[in-house]
């Protein structure tokens, strides 16, 4: 099963099957106890993984250290492009270039929809998306499906209402394809400007799902298995003001959840500005602080089929 595995490249949801991710996630489970400290592990000791951040993080990256660091091995990078030769103009073909002679797998976070593409092009090592603009985020993905088979057994036929920034939005395009494939029912709710895009909307319609399009949250929460939040990703908005006209639209606060199945789980892929208000962290719903230890078991996962480590 884990042929194809070593060395690949994880820029998109879509170069993964169903079957490579279900291992991926079988793998992951198996790696709960050594993410949590209560077991050790030197599966990739003498390994480098180059940690490129050109965008804030601190869950996906954390994670990503955490899970080298807990399997033996060792990180670099930066995550200021400022306190990097970037600063000085260095494109990021040559930058990935050097990374790429320094290290064994690399890790990019970059502002612009394609750069792990590109950075997959000018690499031999391996090269890990963790977020290109508001292109794709597949570790994330594979996180959030772990986090929902956890409380739900399964995907399939779990109706997951997905809401925020649908166009920006990058961890709900990954997700959305994924849900899609699992046999997962899928509802958008965001305002039509920042509605699910095309592209992706035609992946799911061709994998056979049809997705329920809303801009009314109140209209579909009572129905929701998975409520997905997501914030506004301001920093991509070509204009201030049109942030401004959506900022703030979603709040889940106490009142909202009156009338919601009594196991829905409420995931964010964090950070939240405002989207959940902070005493439904308190309820059984929230799920979303799990969501983000997963990324540990899981990235652990990846690294070690990728490294060669895991079988
Ligand atoms: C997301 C991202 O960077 O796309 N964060 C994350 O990786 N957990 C979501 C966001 O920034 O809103």
């Amino acid at each position: 099963m884990s042929a194809g595995f070593k060395g690949m490249d994880v820029v998109s949801i879509r170069d993964f099957s169903r079957e490579q991710i279900e291992h991926v996630l079988k793998l992951a489970e198996k790696m709960v106890p050594i993410a949590k400290g209560e077991e050790r592990s030197v599966l990739l000791e003498g390994h480098v993984l180059g940690s490129l951040f050109y965008e804030p993080s601190t869950r996906t990256r954390l994670s990503f250290d955490a899970a080298m660091t807990r399997l033996g091995g060792r990180v670099l990078g930066f995550d200021q492009p400022a306190g990097a030769s970037v600063a000085k103009g260095e494109t990021l073909a040559d930058t990935i270039r050097m990374v790429d002679s320094y290290s064994d797998v690399i890790v990019l976070r970059h502002p612009q929809e394609g750069a792990a593409r590109l950075a997959a092009h000018f690499a031999s090592r391996p090269i890990i998306n963790a977020g290109d603009g508001a292109g794709q985020h597949p570790t994330q993905t594979m996180l959030d499906l772990f986090t929902i088979r956890k409380e739900k057994k399964k995907v399939e036929g779990n109706n997951v209402v997905i809401v925020g920034d649908l166009k920006y939005g990058r961890t709900v395009h990954s997700l959305s394809e994924a849900l899609a494939m699992f046999g997962a029912d899928l509802t958008f709710v965001a305002p039509p400007s920042l509605q699910i895009p095309k592209e992706h909307l035609k992946q799911i319609e061709s994998l056979g799902r049809k997705p329920r399009i809303s801009g009314s949250l109140e209209e579909v929460i009572k129905d929701a298995d998975v409520l997905y939040v997501t914030r506004i990703q301001k920093e991509r908005f070509p204009d201030p003001a049109e942030y401004q006209k959506v900022a703030g639209m979603y709040r889940i606060d106490l009142p909202m959840l009156k009338d919601v199945k009594r196991d829905l789980m409420i995931m964010h892929p964090l950070p939240r500005v405002g989207e959940i208000s902070s005493e439904v962290d308190a309820t059984e719903h929230a799920k979303y602080f799990d969501q983000a230890f997963n990324g540990v078991p899981v990235r652990m996962a990846l690294l070690g089929l990728i490294l060669g480590g895991l079988k």
